[in-house]
This record gives structure tokens, sequence and C-alpha cells, in this order.
């Protein structure tokens, strides 16, 4: 009887159901929202064009009735912000964040529940996400999937790449969307990490449409929730939410109250202004760090393209069986190519000292890397332990006398399980050598074994690093984790991750010659890369006689991603010896800022040219790059 009695007061609360229609602060933007056949429906006009069709919203649950129909609206609210915020490090000094927002309070009668639907409208796009209260028919849940829909009108242009848990690095396909299936298998090439998910397509996602929109697809805010990838319905141009699956396949273990992420769409009539939107940022909580002095920007150079060329190698001996705390490695003999050894590293040091350079990153200091890689071995480094030729103590009383940074280096070969059991110890030790960054590293398949890099345990993972290394007052920049969904903004000291297919893929195969205009409208929309540029001895066959392979590049472009590529954390990547050979050109990475208090985007076109002004924080300085595709000839 007294469910009865709620579900009829239910129904009553909702009969009045009807759209609701809100619209951007400048009124070029109309959002749609309606319950119809009691399913939730938006859609979206820009300058009273259809950029999203009727678009249908939920999610199905693995153990329990889906949040796909049975709607009726409770209630709705329409607030409206305009408030300005400055971040720690950006493009620019200040923010504005200003937008309409919708708040549909949805009712499903039939299981007495509720859910939350909030719509954020801003001049330059949309976000949505869906609130779970807490309520008595709605504690714990499972996500079998998220069901949120982007009906195009009709074909478009995209750049994309392929569905994958678990890596990015990929070139950029440029395709109609009814090509993309045609194109699909092309798209990928081997990777260390790799699990495509067929008919997917992955987040930032750029598109032109075909009345010339500029559109791009992402989330914001991605905490304790699944990585999201695009599932395209080529035929009727619809996108659907697909969320990075666990090692049981589930896409999420709910607790109420809970809120998804945003997912975002980015509108707008210029590519420029796809550049300089903020609406990704504006989605994210500010910091409630109390104190975010220690978050400097940071210009290094490091111990690594050697590395990742073959010239050098990581590992100190030649051995194919490592057991940490067992191998004795002062009995082994080194193989005389482990470039992370005392003296080499002091001159990187000295080099870095001379030219005013932040910091130095040093990778392959530490027991582990005979056999990091490959063997799925959970036990791989204990991020405490030096090789016998890397003096800690001598080289942090080197760097600290010259105000130079050692940056730490945790690869953790994906053994998370490993990296979360060490890292108390392993944070402690930076403390104790002065370190205040950490670049960490995901190569290879997840342990706990079947675990996704983009899969919900793996985000939590990575958010307990960012909160470990807090407590620590570290900077981490992160590779092979996740896509940035603008957590810069709340977590300052994520400092940058690479997430994407960065300046190593040109040792490993190269990067295509368009790729660097196309990341600013795709993973640099989720927050700044660690691309790595400033390689300027282009040809290895400089080194190995004989080599084909080259960076794809200019040296001039080398130059302009410094400005092109936002990160304020920025390598100069190539060994040292080449800066030596070419003190001219090296000038301009020393003298280029990394933290900005404003940035014009002057021409920007996707695949074709970037073309960027920044200005320096709290200098009078500007500095200038441009990206231009070569045309062919006639
Ligand atoms: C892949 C990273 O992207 C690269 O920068 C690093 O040197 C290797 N992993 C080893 O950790
Ligand atoms: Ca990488």
């Amino acid at each position: 009887m007294k469910r009865l009695i709620a579900m009829v007061t239910m129904m009553l609360a909702i009969a009045c159901s009807n759209a609701q229609v809100i619209q951007s602060p400048d009124g070029a933007l109309q959002l749609t929202f309606e319950v119809k056949d009691s399913i939730a429906l938006y859609s979206l006009n820009f300058n009273n064009q259809p950029v999203l069709l009727k678009s249908k919203l939920g999610l199905e649950i693995a153990n329990g009735p889906s949040f796909k129909e049975g709607f009726g609206i409770k209630d709705f609210k329409i607030n409206k912000k305009d408030e300005s915020w400055q971040p720690v490090l950006g493009e620019v000094k200040q923010i504005r964040n200003q937008y309409t927002e919708l708040v549909v309070y949805l009712a499903q009668p039939a299981y007495q529940r509720e859910i939350v639907i909030h719509f954020r409208l801003f001049n330059d796009g949309v976000g949505l996400r869906y609130e779970f209260p807490e309520q008595a028919n709605l504690n714990y849940f499972v996500v079998k999937e998220e069901a949120t829909e982007f009906a195009l009108p009709g074909d478009a242009k995209a750049w994309w790449i392929p569905g994958d848990y678990d890596t990015q690095e990929y070139n950029y396909t440029t395709s109609k969307l009814s090509e993309v299936p045609q194109l699909f298998d092309k798209s990928y090439d081997g990777n260390a990490s790799q699990t495509i998910a067929p008919g997917t397509l992955q987040t930032p996602l750029m598109m032109k449409t075909d009345n010339g929109f500029y559109l791009n697809f992402h989330e914001a805010s991605l905490i304790d929730y699944p990585a999201l990838h695009l599932s395209l319905d080529e035929d009727k141009f619809v996108l659907r939410s697909h969320l990075t699956p666990d090692a049981q396949g589930k896409k999420g273990y709910i607790q109420t109250p809970f809120q998804t992420p945003w997912r975002t769409v980015i509108v707008s009539k210029k590519a420029e202004d796809i550049l300089s939107s903020k609406l990704v940022l504006n989605l994210n909580e500010p910091t409630k760090y109390e104190n975010t002095d220690w978050i400097k920007p940071v210009k290094y150079v490091g111990v690594w393209w050697e590395m990742i060329m073959g010239k050098s190698t990581w590992n100190y001996a030649n051995i194919n069986n490592v057991h940490l705390g067992r191998t004795d490695y002062s009995k082994l003999q080194t193989n005389g190519t482990h470039a992370a050894n005392t003296n080499y590293v002091k001159k990187y040091i000295d080099f870095a000292a001379k030219h005013g350079l932040d910091g130095v990153l040093v990778e392959g200091w530490n027991e582990g890397w005979e056999d990091w890689f490959g063997k799925s071995k959970e036990y791989v480094f204990d991020f405490v332990t030096p090789y016998p030729d890397f003096d800690m103590k001598t080289l942090a009383d080197y760097a600290s006398a010259k105000n130079v940074q050692l940056i730490m280096h945790h690869e953790t070969s994906s053994a998370a399980t490993n990296y979360e059991r060490h890292f108390d110890t392993a944070f402690a030790f930076m403390d104790r050598y002065g370190y205040k960054a950490v670049k960490t590293g995901y190569v290879g398949n997840i342990i706990p074994r079947g675990e996704h890099h983009y899969s919900q345990w793996m985000v939590q993972h990575y958010q307990r690093v960012i909160d470990k290394a807090l407590q620590h007052k570290v900077m981490v920049n992160s590779h092979e984790s996740v896509h940035l969904t603008g957590l810069n903004r709340t977590y300052p000291n994520w400092i940058a991750a690479e997430a994407a297919r960065g300046t190593e893929y040109e040792a490993f195969g190269g990067n295509n010659p368009e790729h660097t205009t196309i990341l600013p409208f795709t993973r640099l929309v989720g927050g700044p890369m660690d691309y790595t540029p400033g390689i300027f001895q282009t040809r290895l066959d400089y080194y190995f006689p004989g080599d084909k392979r080259f960076v794809q590049t200019t040296l001039a472009k080398q130059l302009a991603l410094y400005v092109t590529m936002y990160s304020p954390l920025q390598m100069a990547a190539d060994i040292i010896d080449n800066y030596e050979r070419f003190p001219d050109v090296f000038q301009f990475i020393k003298d280029v800022a990394v933290d900005w208090d404003d940035t014009k985007i002057l021409s920007a076109e996707p695949g074709d040219h970037v073309l960027i002004a920044r200005k320096a924080k709290a200098k009078d300085e500007w500095f200038v790059g441009a990206l231009q595709m070569s045309k062919p000839g006639p």
C-alpha cells in the first residue's frame, strides 16, 4: 500500500512534464530537453541550425532495471553563472566561466527512483552529466553501458584514432564518418599495449560538418568512472557512449550519491575557437589545494632520447631474470650502454645549470629494467634502489648546488598494484633527495591482470597517485595514462601527461607530418601534453650508419611546437651534444616561456596548420609558433 501511495504521488508530481529550452549566454546555442514516450531526449541548435538531432540519454545497469526509459520530468531548474577564475598554470591569466544551466529531475515511478541530468550551455558548447542521488532504491549499482547519444544531422569529416582500452598512441586518420568502417583496420598498427574496441573512436574526437561547423566531443572531470569512447553508427551518424570495461567486462561500480563525468561538445564556426575554448576546464571543479606555490612550470632535459632511439639502454646489465632484493647488481658486469650513470648525469646537470633550465629527467636509474617489459611481472621495480653506477646522494647534492631539479622516473611497467604498494616509500625517497616532479609510465598490460589503462580501477589509480604526490608536494607527468579531462584545474600538480602519440614514435616508425596540427584539436582539448619536442638531429643515420629512421620534421617545426603544443612542462628532448652543436637554434628553447598570460589563436585548421601567439607570464614578451603542412606543388 505504502509503495502504491508513493508511486501515485510521484506520478502526480510528474504529470505536467514538458520540453525545456535553454539558450547559451550569447543566444547562439539552443538546447532542448524533453521526455517523449518516457524516454529522455535532448537536441542542440547553433544559429538555428541543428548540431545534434534528438539524442537519447540514459544508462544500462548490469544488476537492475535500466535508466533508459520510464521517465517523467519531476522538476527542473535553470541557473545562470558568470564568474572568472585564475588557473595556477595556464595558457591565459584569467578564464571566464559563463553558462546557462538546466537541471532536470527525472523520476522513474515504476522503480521509485530518481536521477538528475545537468546541462551547462556555454557560448562555445555544452556539457551534460548524470547525477544519481542517494535514495532508498538506489544505493549501489553496476553500469553495463552508458547510453548517451550524439545524433549528428549528417556525415562529417572527422580526425580520429580507433577506440582502444589501453593506448592512444596512434597517428590520426582523417575521413568522413561514413568512411570509418573501411579505414578502421588500417587506422591502427602494433603497439605495446593495445586492446582495440571495434566500431568505436576515442575522444577528444574532432569533426567538421558539411555546413562548416567545427565540433569536438570529449569528457570533463573523469573521476571514479571508466573513460569514454564513442561507438559510431555510420548509417545514421549517431555516436553513442562506450565506456571502457573492467577485467570482468563491467563498466563502473557505483555507490550513490554519484555523478558521472561531463560529456562535452564544443561547437564553433571557426576552428580557432575550438583551440581557445575553456569549456572542458570550466566543467572541472576549482582546486581545493590551499597552497599552490610549489606548482611551477618546468623546462627540462633528460637522459631519454638516446634510449628511445637505441643508442643507450635503461638496463645496467644484460640479463633477463631479475629478482629485486636478491639479484646482486654489484656482482654483475655492466653492459657499457647504461646511460643513467653518475658522471653522465652530472653533464646533464651542468648543461641545465649553464642554460637556465629547471630540471633533468633521468630514466633507467633504478634496478629492474633488465626484464621490465612484456613479462606481466608484478614486482618489477621498487622505485627506491638505484643501480650501482647511479649515486643518489652525490647527484642530489650536485643538482641542488647548481639549483637544478632532478626529475624522478617511475616506470611502473603497468604493474599498478606494485606501484601502489610502494608509492609511500617511493615518494618519501623523493622527499629525501629533493625531487619535486615525477614522470610516471604505464607500458604493457595492466596488473591487476585484465584491467585496462582506461577502466574505472585505473582511473582511480591515477587519482591515487596524484593524491599521494600532493601529500609530498610533487608534480606528476603521467605517460600512457588515461586521456586528460581538464582535471589539471582541480589537481594542478597533474602538470602534464603524454596520453597520445608523442615524439618517441619518431624512432618507432614515425609520426605523420600533420600529427601535430591535429593534436591541439584532439588530445590537448583535455589538457597539457608532454610531447617532448626539440629534436635537432633528425636523421638517425648520424648515430647508426645506414639507419633509415628520421624525425619527420623541420628544425623550425621542432621549435614551433614549444608554442603550439601547450604544456607548462616542456622537454628539450634531444641529447645535449646536439644542443651544443647548434647553440643559435637552442637559444629559442632557452628563451621560450612555458607559462602564459595570454594566448591568441591566430589561425588554425586541423590537419593543415596551427598559428598561435602567446604572451609570457608576467613579461612583455610574445612568442609565435606556426605549423603548416606544405601544399603539394602544381
Ligand atoms: C614510454 C614513455 O612514453 C617513454 O617516455 C619512456 O621513456 C618509456 N616508456 C620507458 O619508461
Ligand atoms: Ca608513451
